[in-house]
């Protein structure tokens, strides 16, 4: 069992990463599902689907088959109760009403602790219903919303000290700080602010998890000393300053690599995919993603 999770700052690429990474493995021969969480599909617009839902569908890229679903607290924590209770018109008496769902609202903890649950809930925990999988891949909140659900077992930990609840709860961090179990990738993209924030990011995923993460720094335009060699013999104003900026964009993705590999993190470089077809860019990038 393996479990994925890509985080970032909104915007940067962790649901082009996270589809890409699903492909690479399914690609491999595990049985993967790619798992977006809260409220709305990105999935479905973005590869044409006519809906996506918690119950898992099958996508299929250049042939690689597998699962995709979009997992929301309320749901992860139905699932579960189901399991415990059994009947759902008892499901129904005490978390349908207006006061438990209130509560639930208020609550955020425990809805970011459902959707741990659900994710963490194969080997070696074996909670709840079984999942058939040998790799998820959780497109994950971006940053300051993520760490939130990384620290929901810490924090309830302290509330709900003992019995099954307890017990689920510690369970659930354990399979957080192993590094057998759980990857963490950070995305970012070759901007000073994107990569301060992803450090900072990935030093947060640290503190709490005590994982180190790998960061992928995305979107990189391919230069080459030809096309520097090109663009320096323009000597046309209006494309004397388009060549000024490309230069000075390659020198900060430059820098921008070089930071991310001071800094001490396990590090790749993703090349932007000049390409408008989403299941392109994803095959693309999962050739491009290391093991
Ligand atoms: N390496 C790449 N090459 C080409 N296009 C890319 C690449 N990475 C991401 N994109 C495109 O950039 C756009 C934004 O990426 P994506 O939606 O994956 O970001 P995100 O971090 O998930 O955003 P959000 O924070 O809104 O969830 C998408 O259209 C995606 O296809
Ligand atoms: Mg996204």
């Amino acid at each position: 069992m393996e479990i994925n999770f890509v985080t970032g700052k909104g915007g940067v690429g962790k649901s082009a990463v996270a589809a890409a990474l699903a492909l690479k493995r399914a690609r491999a021969g595990f049985r993967t599902i790619l798992v977006e969480l809260g409220d709305q599909s990105y999935f479905r617009d973005y590869f044409s689907l006519p809906s996506v839902g918690y119950q898992a569908q099958t996508l299929e890229i250049s042939g690689v088959k597998f699962d995709l679903a979009q997992w929301s607290g309320q749901e992860c924590l139905k699932e579960y109760i189901l399991h415990i209770v059994k009947v759902e018109s008892l499901y129904r008496l005490f978390f349908e009403n207006a006061v438990t769902k209130a509560l639930v609202n208020v609550a955020p903890a425990l809805s970011e602790l459902s959707i741990l649950g659900k994710i963490t809930s194969g080997p070696p925990r074996n909670v709840g219903p079984k999942m058939p999988y040998d790799v998820i891949v959780v497109d994950a909140y971006a940053s300051g919303h993520f760490m939130a659900l990384m620290n929901a077992p810490t924090g309830l930990a302290t509330a709900i000290r003992f019995g099954s609840m307890g017990e689920q709860v510690r369970s659930i961090g354990k399979v957080l700080h192993d590094a057998n179990l759980c990857k963490f990738f950070v995305v970012a993209l070759p901007e000073e602010l994107p990569v301060v924030e992803g450090l900072e990011l990935a030093g947060n995923i640290k503190k709490v998890t005590g994982q180190s993460s790998k960061v992928l720094l995305n979107r990189l335009l391919p230069f080459s000393q030809e096309l520097n060699a090109d663009l320096t013999a323009h000597a046309e104003p209006a494309l004397k300053n388009f060549s000024n900026y490309l230069q000075e964009l390659e020198a900060r993705q430059k820098s921008m690599q070089e930071r991310i590999l001071n800094s001490g993190h396990e590090a790749q470089s993703l090349p932007w995919i000049l390409s408008s077809d989403a299941k392109e860019i994803i095959e693309r990038l999962s050739r491009e993603l290391q093991a």
